[in-house]
């Protein structure tokens, strides 16, 4: 977490808010509200009021409300179909809190609440009065927020407001909802064009387009804002002929996600997304039997492989000189094999300290690198095993802590894992469930096998429960090499 970032959190402590109109303040702050109120909510159908859970978890909702209230800003929140609005700034919901969201709109659906406003320096038994108020509501009643008002005025409460449900029509949502999708997908395909563009043009020597890499950038990073999930489910696509594209593209991606999750500011989020687009242009330069070989190279050849980092920093350097681009890149290119105990290559002369955009990019270059095929090595496909493996590696090849922040975002069963459920059935995880309770219950598409190939099934929820035995309709019973069943998933994801 950045220094930034932990600033703001102490603001949601009780101190005075750092920058309260600054929208990421805004962002954080409605997001961690949510969060918290949700928890409340839930925790008065477990606990009566006087309990210390709930004592602790009104306390934690004051936490975000009071210091608002107390630097004069209001406190609104608004839920409109699918989205949150915050002092009306739309919150991007970011796929590890996707689900929580979910439930906490569906609860507030389900009453026909669509509006809470904190107007007043909040005390905990006036919250926990609103709390269990909502609660207690009855379901389908459009009248609720009235019924709320009424119970408020007579309580003499006048700083908490209620407002119902507004709908957006359902075509405006499901625009909405594709525009996101649609706007994920041309940032990846635009991408992956421009790499082949740039590889070809160092082949033949002709000018580099640095501007245009730099604007899809800053298109990733904004799609990334707004919907984590829509490219993070595009990086699981592998193509085996243009491996080195769709390499590049995805370690971008997963770079610019796992540094947005660690509060690198926006600008410089768009130079990461391009250190991680050209970390391996120095492939360029190794000749194509050793790349594609799939025998076992000689040590000869592996010297060469080894050159990469070294070769690609210098190219980096030369295009510096074509447009302005952050030095920062160059860690890209040159540290991303070097580990983070340094064992790894180029061989250094002296004790280095690497850089965040280096160890970032050798975190997404080693996922991407083995969650697809290789033509040289039979490979792990499971993430989970390989997010296995890097946790064991953790503090020798790869930063401790950004690694962990990693594997939190991937996730056991990442969008396109293909899966096996203990009813026979194949499928691939198209939506992931963030709760922590509920990991290993994403939505999974059925496949089905007909006229010599897999095709897609309906799509079911794993949090599925049986009415009469309380179990679960389905469950995951191990992931799946789709390599192996000749599947490809992104097309499927996508
Ligand atoms: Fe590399
Ligand atoms: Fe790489």
């Amino acid at each position: 977490m950045s220094e930034e970032q932990e600033d703001r959190i102490k603001g949601a402590e009780g101190e005075p808010l750092s920058d309260p109109d600054h929208e990421e303040t805004q962002v954080l702050q409605g997001t961690e509200f949510i969060l918290r109120f949700y928890r409340l909510l839930k925790g008065a159908s477990l606990y009566d009021r006087n309990n210390e859970s709930i004592e602790r978890m009104t306390e934690d909702c004051l936490q975000i409300i009071n210091p608002w209230i107390i630097a004069e800003r209001p406190f609104l929140l608004k839920i409109v179909g699918d989205n949150y609005y915050f002092n009306n700034l739309r919150l991007p919901v970011k796929a590890d809190k996707f689900l929580i969201f979910k439930n906490f709109s569906r609860e507030m659906i389900k009453r026909g609440i669509g509006k809470l406003e904190f107007s007043g320096e909040m005390q905990a038994e006036t919250l926990k009065d609103f709390v269990f108020l909502l609660y207690g509501l009855e379901e389908n009643n459009e009248n609720n927020h009235l019924l709320v008002e009424n119970h408020m005025a007579l309580k003499g409460i006048q700083s908490i407001a209620t407002g119902k449900l507004e709908f957006f029509k359902e075509e405006d949502r499901l625009v909405d909802d594709k525009d996101q999708k649609q706007q994920a997908k041309e940032v990846y395909f635009k991408s992956l064009n421009l790499v082949r563009e740039i590889v070809e043009g160092i082949k033949n020597q002709r000018l580099i387009n640095i501007r245009k890499a730099k604007h899809l950038m800053q298109d990733a990073v904004s799609s990334i804002k707004q919907d984590e999930s829509a490219l993070l489910g595009l990086a699981c696509i592998k193509n085996y002929d243009e491996y080195t594209f769709n390499h590049s593209v995805n370690v971008s991606i997963y770079a610019i996600a796992l540094g947005q999750r660690i509060g690198i500011p926006k600008k410089q989020l768009s130079d990461l997304g391009m250190a991680g687009l050209f970390h391996d242009i120095g492939k360029i330069r190794i000749p194509q039997e050793i790349l594609n070989k799939t025998e076992k190279l000689s040590p000869e050849e592996w010297t060469v492989i080894r050159l990469h980092p070294v070769t690609g920093a210098a190219m980096v350097i030369q295009m510096k000189e074509w447009g302005e681009l952050s030095t920062r890149l160059i860690s890209g290119a040159f540290e991303h094999h070097l580990k983070y105990d340094l064992t790894g290559y180029p061989r250094l002369s002296r004790k280095k300290n690497l850089s965040l955009f280096g160890k970032i990019v050798a975190i997404a270059d080693f996922y991407d690198a083995l969650v697809r095929p290789r033509s040289y090595r039979k490979f792990l496909y499971v993430s989970e095993k390989i997010l296995g493996f890097m946790l064991e590696r953790a503090g020798k090849d790869f930063d401790p802590v950004l690694v962990k922040i990693f594997i939190n975002m991937i996730g056991i069963f990442p969008l396109g894992t293909l899966v096996l459920l203990d009813t026979n059935e194949m499928g691939i995880v198209m939506e992931t469930q963030e709760d922590p309770d509920l990991i290993d219950r994403p939505k999974v598409c059925l496949l089905y096998y007909s006229d010599g190939q897999y095709r897609k099934g309906k799509i079911v929820d794993l949090r599925e429960m049986d009415e009469e035995t309380k179990t679960f309709k389905k469950s995951i019973f191990k992931t799946l090499d789709p390599n192996e069943y000749n599947i490809n998933v992104a097309e499927f994801v996508i």
